[in-house]
């Protein structure tokens, strides 16, 4: 089919690569020239483990495409995606204007009865909202159908849950529209749930705000296994065998972050609100979230007092292994409250650095060389569970740091490991080795 993807972020860049694989035409529409130049040079804009074989391949077999001018990737489309952003608005709410431009740039440059198909996480309502503008704003007639297919992959492997995804969920108001997009879908290979349209966009809502409970949950449990001499690893391998419950998102730590569950759980809440429910459930998740990334502030203090002048190493700057993107990550938490704290920080990622700098400024250091930033540490702070740190030889911390003080927010360690390397070590739920 021709498809033409409104928006190359995460979402559209890895959708339309994915439609392009599987042997559709794919146009990638995007407003940044600069991205689309990149993109037409087989240079990928994000960090995505194999995506940038799959582009250059689909650029070479001529099945992908990019442009910055909608009509050259609108004007033949049989199928056009929006996978624009939907940013949190300062009350929660999601920002639907880049959503209503991309509805405004199909309507003028259509030239067909497309279906349009929403990636983008919207509000429940949105696509019948969507739908009207197009409509109404198209030339010759031109009627679209809408259908909501939300997007379930996970940052940094985001191409893997393409291609083997536990499910593809379409919300359509007619069976043809359900049957041309389960086809399209069908060589994704995963169960396909076709639905109506709300069912589809509170599909997305729930799941992202049922996998942050999991988290919030198993972070107090963390907690109180703390104040019960528990171990929380423990404990969720315990819970996780009941097929019930399931051994995944049960991953104590500094909490969750990156520019799905944050946003998704504060929109969820605020579209509650609108229908005159309370959603306590899920504010008090987003509140054992805001108080888990700091917690382990509290252990720093109690150990050291005051850390004025101290040499911090904060190991890992991404909300998780396996990408640069920094959004509400812990470590935006954390960094600020430790300069406050006259802490002199040395932040250390393998590919997050540049990102960084960007937004956090030059007044710490950085480093993409662990070794680099334990030499001389007065104690590190693990937020981000990235390989190189997760598989380090414990005995560095020894070596290279002024003491082996380790605040770790991942678990990182095994415990007799930790303990055979002889650090002073505090972790989430599980006893300190002090
Ligand atoms: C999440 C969902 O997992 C995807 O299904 C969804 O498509 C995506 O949001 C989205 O809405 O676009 P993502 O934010 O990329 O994906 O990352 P996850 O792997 O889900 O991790 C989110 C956060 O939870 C991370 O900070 C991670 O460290 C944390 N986490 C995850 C835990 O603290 N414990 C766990 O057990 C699992």
């Amino acid at each position: 089919m021709k498809i033409a993807v409104i928006g190359t972020g995460y979402v559209g860049l890895v959708t339309g690569v994915a439609l392009s694989e599987i042997g559709n035409r794919v146009t990638c529409i995007d407003v940044d020239p600069s991205k689309v130049e990149k993109l037409s040079n087989g240079i990928p804009t994000i960090y995505e483990p194999g995506l940038e074989e799959l582009i250059r391949k689909n650029l070479e077999s001529g099945n992908l495409s990019f442009t910055a001018k909608h009509q050259e990737g609108l004007s033949d489309a049989e199928v056009v995606y929006i996978a624009v952003g939907t940013p949190q608005r300062p009350d929660g709410a999601a920002n639907l204007d880049y959503v209503e431009q991309a509805a405004r740039d199909i309507a003028a440059n259509i030239t067909r009865n497309v279906i349009v198909v929403i990636k983008s996480t919207v509000p429940v309502g949105t696509n019948f909202h969507i739908k009207d503008l197009i409509n109404k704003n198209t030339k010759n007639g031109i009627q679209i159908k809408i259908a909501s297919n939300p997007e379930f992959l996970r940052e940094g492997s985001a191409v893997k849950d393409t291609f083997h995804g536990d499910r593809i969920v379409i919300g359509t108001e007619d069976e043809q529209t359900a049957d041309i997009l389960a086809e399209l879908n069908q060589p994704f290979g995963a169960p396909i749930v076709t639905t109506d349209i709300s069912s589809a966009e509170m599909i997305k809502y729930s799941s992202n705000a049922f996998l942050a409970t999991k988290i919030s949950f198993i972070n107090e449990i963390a907690n109180l296994c703390e104040a019960m001499g528990a171990n929380v690893e423990e404990v969720a391998k315990g819970m996780g065998l009941d097929h019930r419950i399931g051994p995944d998102f049960l991953k104590a730590g500094i909490g969750y972050g990156g520019s799905c569950f944050p946003k998704d759980t504060n929109a969820l809440v605020q579209l509650a609100g609108n229908a005159n429910h309370d959603f306590n459930l899920l504010k008090s998740v987003i509140e054992v979230n805001n108080h888990q990334q700091v917690l382990l502030l509290n252990k720093i203090e109690s150990r050291f007092g005051s850390i004025q002048g101290k040499r911090v190493a904060v190991l890992g700057l991404a909300f998780k292994p396996n990408t640069d993107d920094l959004r509400e990550s812990p470590a935006f938490v954390m960094i600020p409250k430790l300069c406050a704290m006259g802490a002199d920080v040395i932040a250390y990622d393998p590919i997050a650095v540049s990102n960084a700098k960007r937004q956090l400024g030059t007044d710490i250091d950085y480093t993409e060389d662990l070794h680099e930033a334990l030499n001389n540490a007065d104690f590190a702070i693990i937020i981000t569970d990235w390989p190189s740190v997760k598989n380090a030889d414990l005995a560095i911390f020894n070596t290279l740091m002024k003491e082996p003080v380790v605040f770790d927010g991942r678990n990182c360690y095994a415990l007799d490991k930790v303990k055979q390397a002889t650090l002073e070590y505090y972790s989430i739920g599980r006893p300190d080795q002090a």
